[in-house]
């Protein structure tokens, strides 16, 4: 789908593989230039790279979306390389099984990864789409940010904190042209569950987990992410859009 997105600046963290890479490449297949942003420098590169081979205009700047300072210069860069920015999928994040997040310093990790990084990145950003009138926003949630997790308690409680901080944000800025939403993907075949699932019988209850019987594809979030974004969305806002094959139909 070409959303004809020609003109638009799009900005992806956590866009080095994965739900990231995917949704930066199909942003610039549908016309945007993007802005790439993540902490592995040379896989950042090659999704810039990727973009290129295909036509695309892209260009990479390193962020640690934790660290407020970065993420501002992150925004900075973005206005300047490419003028302005109109949309931005706040992706990046973490997920650590076999980690004890009943522990302080586990528990303040997540938190921080992928909660406190979604509220710097977005009133960085919205103060940048406010100066061009308007924009879509689109936050990485999960599944678990609408259902528990009796071992996953700090990655549970940040996605449901993006979800939270998804819907109070577009209600802050329904007027102002600009809105903010989520996606709650599933399981995905990314390098944050390929650590987990390069395990045959793993992956296979990973599948098994599934009514659809398998993982998605980080384009089947890429998709969701750009019509979130797209003008065939105009009056979505707040939504926590689940892409979970059926997980949470159970
Ligand atoms: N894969 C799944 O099954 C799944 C399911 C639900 C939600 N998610 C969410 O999707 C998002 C993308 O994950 P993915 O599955 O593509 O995995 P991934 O590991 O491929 O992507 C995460 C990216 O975030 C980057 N990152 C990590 N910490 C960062 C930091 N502090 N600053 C900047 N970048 C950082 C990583 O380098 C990586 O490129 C995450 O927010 C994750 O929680 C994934």
């Amino acid at each position: 789908m070409n959303y004809g997105f020609e003109g638009k600046v799009a900005l992806v963290t956590g866009a080095s593989g994965g739900i990231g890479r995917a949704s930066a490449l199909a942003f610039a297949a549908s016309g945007a230039s993007v802005m790439v942003s993540d902490v592995q420098d040379e896989k950042g590169a090659e999704t810039v790279a990727l973009i290129e081979q295909a036509g695309g205009n892209a260009a990479y700047q390193r962020c640690d979306v934790s660290n407020e300072a970065e993420v501002d210069a992150l925004i900075s860069a973005t206005l300047a390389q490419f003028g302005g920015l109109d949309f931005a999928h706040n992706n990046a994040g973490i997920n650590r099984p076999g980690s004890d997040e009943w522990t302080t310093d586990d528990w303040s990790l997540s938190i921080h990864v992928n909660l406190d990084s979604i509220m710097f990145c977005m009133r960085a950003e919205i103060a940048a789409m406010l100066e061009r009138g308007g924009g879509a926003i689109v936050n990485t949630a999960s599944v678990n940010g609408l259902v528990g997790n009796p071992s996953q308690p700090a990655y549970v409680a940040s996605k449901h904190g993006v979800v939270g901080i998804t819907r109070s944000a577009a209600l802050r800025y329904a007027k102002e042209g600009i809105r903010v939403n989520a996606i709650c993907p599933g399981v995905v075949d990314t390098p944050m569950v390929e650590q987990i699932a390069k395990i045959p019988q793993y992956r296979a209850a990973m599948e098994a987990m599934t009514p659809m019987g398998r993982m998605a594809k980080p384009e089947e979030m890429a998709s969701a992410v750009l019509w979130l974004c797209s003008d065939q969305a105009s009056f979505v806002t707040g939504h926590p859009l689940v892409v979970d094959g059926g997980a949470t139909a159970i």
